[in-house]
């Protein structure tokens, strides 16, 4: 009985009664282990210009650990064009002139997301919906940066499969111009620069529980979908923003997902590598020790896709990450001295001092 890689998806074919099939044992053998592979993924990281120039412990872990960097936050449409037709490209031309001097890539984040899409263009959209609004937001940058930014997040959460939803967000791009946007937005950057790299990206596609197992489906039908009309999809990035809430990381699903993705001839890359701890009560050893061992289970699976060509982490120190954001920090750990910081999450390779910690020794063992 032969078992496809989209039946592992859908949990059919790893429930125990067929657990130890030959035809099963195959396809989720795990090729070779990734640790002593020759061909490594790269390593990068998101970034903040003001950690650039700093010359501090952040630029130092940044110019020495990675080959890629991102912009956190200030690639976004509303961090560069605030008010209409007034684009600020100080953060895009700071952070691709790091990247020349010391022979790093950039990928740009995020042509299209609609929680970072400034009002006014919203509100343009929702009157008149006009593509040319996308396509001179898309002529502002890509031309600018060719050859300089290697490779674009064109469109950012574009999944939602919860509350009914039909599995493409009902966000304002969709509103305007329908679940069509998704394949616009990558020809009319494919247009405006032929030889960058263009990725669609989201989140929840990598743990074991069934929001992530029906959007890991809903992604694949999607990859499917654009890659049967021709459009010019070249990777498909995989955030991998792990809760330790949410479940285990789901291996065997996660493998035959990233396999999917690359037999429809997709890149995949983990964009926005951070774990969001679920006790922080246990031991500071203990902490880092489960923190550690869900980046190994994600890196385990994925480093072993060939189609995987870079892993990055979403900041390179708790004392600067998001997800002090979500979850805010108590007023010691704010207060706190660089050394301890026990109190934010210890979900990036660094801590609040810049010691390396167990999750960057498992970064170290599957990136180049
Ligand atoms: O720089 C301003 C500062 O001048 C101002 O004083 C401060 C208070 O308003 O805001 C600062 O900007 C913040 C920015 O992060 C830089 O720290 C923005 O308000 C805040 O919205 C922004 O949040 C970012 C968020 O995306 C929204 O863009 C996070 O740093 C960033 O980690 C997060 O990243 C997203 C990915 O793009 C997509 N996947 C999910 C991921 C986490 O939400």
């Amino acid at each position: 009985m032969h078992v496809s890689r989209r039946d592992i998806l859908t949990g059919l074919a790893i429930c125990p009664m067929m657990a130890g099939m030959p035809s099963i044992a195959r396809a989720m053998a795990p090729p070779a282990s990734p640790k002593n592979s020759s061909r490594k993924p790269l390593f990068g990281i998101a970034v903040r210009p003001d950690q650039l120039f700093s010359g501090s412990d952040l630029e130092a872990a940044i110019r020495r650990d990675c080959q890629l960097i991102v912009p956190e936050y200030h690639g976004q449409w509303s961090a560069v064009e605030w008010v209409r037709g007034e684009s600020y490209h100080g953060n895009y031309d700071a952070i691709t002139g790091y990247a020349r001097a010391t022979g790093k890539m950039v990928r740009g984040h995020a042509l299209l997301w609609d929680q970072m899409t400034p009002q006014w263009a919203k509100d343009e959209m929702a009157a008149d919906a006009d593509w040319s609004l996308i396509r001179n937001h898309f002529a502002d940058l890509l031309p600018r940066y060719r050859g300089a930014i290697g490779e674009w997040v064109v469109v950012n959460e574009m999944i939602d499969t919860e509350n009914g939803a039909s599995g493409i967000r009902r966000n304002a791009f969709q509103r305007a111009f329908g679940n069509d946007y998704i394949a616009r937005a990558l020809e009319t950057a494919h247009s405006l620069d032929p030889e960058a790299k263009l990725m669609i990206n989201d989140y929840s596609l990598v743990q074991d529980n069934p929001v992530d197992a029906a959007r890991r489906l809903m992604m694949l039908k999607l990859v499917e979908e654009l890659k049967a009309r021709g459009t010019p999809l070249h990777a498909v990035g995989v955030q991998g923003h792990i809760e330790l809430a949410k479940g285990p990381i789901a291996q065997d699903e996660v493998r035959a997902f990233l396999a999917e993705l690359a037999d429809f001839g997709v890149d995949v890359a983990i964009t926005e590598l951070d774990v969001l701890e679920s006790d922080r009560g246990a031991s500071i050893e203990a902490r880092d020790r489960h923190v550690a061992e869900a980046t190994e289970r994600l890196l385990d699976v994925a480093c072993a896709e060939r189609a995987l060509t870079s892993v990055t982490t979403w900041g390179v120190s708790d004392r600067l990450s998001w997800l002090q954001e979500r979850e805010p920090p108590t007023r010691e750990a704010q207060a706190c001295s660089p050394v301890d910081c026990a109190g934010l999450n210890r979900g990036l390779p660094y801590d609040g001092a810049m010691q390396a910690k167990p999750m960057r020794e498992v970064l170290g063992r599957y990136v180049a």
